[in-house]
């Protein structure tokens, strides 16, 4: 069993993350979904706490346990750290190391782990220079991009910018486990 740390953000692809949460768990894994305040207008906090039964974290101030600092113990006992999906805002804010809300703050704490990230976006955000740039940055640093789809998007838009397929993601989590 291996602790991963699912970070949502708030894309329309934030659903998806339930199922790969479902099926980590399912194969045995403990997964703790951190969610920014965003993505929980897509996607309840009550859903990934139930598939994952775990505390799922949404504000970087969310301190039940008084015998911890969430936001630097989780990420020190975590395998993996997995963002998917993540929007062009949350890359960016990784790749400039902002630390304003959980993913951002977890991510900033995190050592010696296999960081991997699904962006998911309307094409030109994600071919927006600043959004290639920020994907490099991150790439350079170790992270492990997984690559978005072509296809019809939520926006109307035909091209890149469509979350991986879940199993993809999973595969590519499971993978990294190995
Ligand atoms: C219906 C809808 C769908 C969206 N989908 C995406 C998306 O797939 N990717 C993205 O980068 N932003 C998307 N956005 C915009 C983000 O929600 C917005 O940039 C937000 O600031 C991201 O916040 P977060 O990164 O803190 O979750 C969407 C917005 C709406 C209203």
């Amino acid at each position: 069993m291996k602790t991963i740390i699912l970070g949502i953000t708030g894309s329309i692809a934030a659903y998806k993350a339930a199922d790969i949460a479902n099926e980590l768990v399912k194969l045995g894994h403990d997964v703790h979904a951190v969610m920014t305040r965003n993505a929980a207008g897509f996607i309840t906090p009550l859903t990934m706490q139930a598939l994952t039964k775990n505390r799922v974290f949404t504000g970087v101030l969310q301190e039940d346990d008084p015998s911890e600092i969430v936001h630097v113990a989780l990420p020190q006992r975590a395998d993996l750290f997995i963002i998917a999906p993540a929007t062009a805002n949350i890359i960016a804010k990784i790749a400039g190391g902002i630390a304003d809300d959980m993913i951002t703050s977890m991510v900033l704490a995190a050592h010696d782990m296999p960081m991997l990230i699904a962006p998911a976006m309307n094409t030109r955000m994600y071919e927006n220079p600043a959004t290639r740039h920020n994907l490099s940055i991150l790439e350079e640093r170790g992270w492990t991009v997984i690559e978005p789809r072509e296809a019809r998007l939520a926006c109307g838009y035909v091209g890149k910018g469509a979350m991986a397929e879940a199993s993809v993601i999973i595969s590519a989590v499971l993978e990294t486990l190995k």
